[in-house]
């Protein structure tokens, strides 16, 4: 069964909507395959990173993880998509972020180019 476990990291990478970085190992049953860090602020959670150990990708891990992230206040998960993420996000839903969306409009002030979003 996969589980998040909340850990302490002293270094955070830059995100768009708050500096209250939250660090959890992946937990499959009790073996650790992987990380996430993301941020909570209002109804949005910015995945800041997400992160499954090569030999237990591809095998839904992933998208449990985010599963594990709803709750009933969450409306929108956010997250900078690259490259190499790209088919993994789009294959959960994300769209671009558009210049008039809600979260443009509540966090920045500055449209936020390579930002992706998924209605929850
Ligand atoms: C991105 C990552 C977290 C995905 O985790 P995962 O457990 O392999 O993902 P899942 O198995 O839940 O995949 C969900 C869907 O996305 C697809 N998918 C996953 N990774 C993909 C990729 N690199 N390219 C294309 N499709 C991909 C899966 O085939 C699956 O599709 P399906 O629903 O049709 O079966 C993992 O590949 C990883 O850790 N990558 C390195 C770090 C990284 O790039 N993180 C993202 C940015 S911080």
């Amino acid at each position: 069964m996969i589980s998040l476990s909340e850990t302490k990291k002293d270094f955070s990478y830059n995100s768009v909507i708050g500096d209250q970085h939250k660090f959890f190992n992946v937990m499959l049953d009790d073996k650790e395959i992987g990380n996430l860090e993301y941020v909570e602020k209002d109804d949005i959670i910015e995945i800041v990173s997400i992160y499954v150990n090569q030999e237990y990708r591809n095998k839904g891990i992933g998208k449990e993880i985010l599963k594990l992230l709803k709750n009933g206040n969450i409306k929108y998960f956010i997250m900078m998509v690259t490259r190499q993420s790209k088919r993994f996000w789009m294959k959960l839903g994300a769209e671009p972020i558009q210049k008039e969306d809600y979260v443009t409009t509540k966090f920045t002030k500055n449209f936020i180019k390579d930002y992706y979003c998924i209605q929850v």
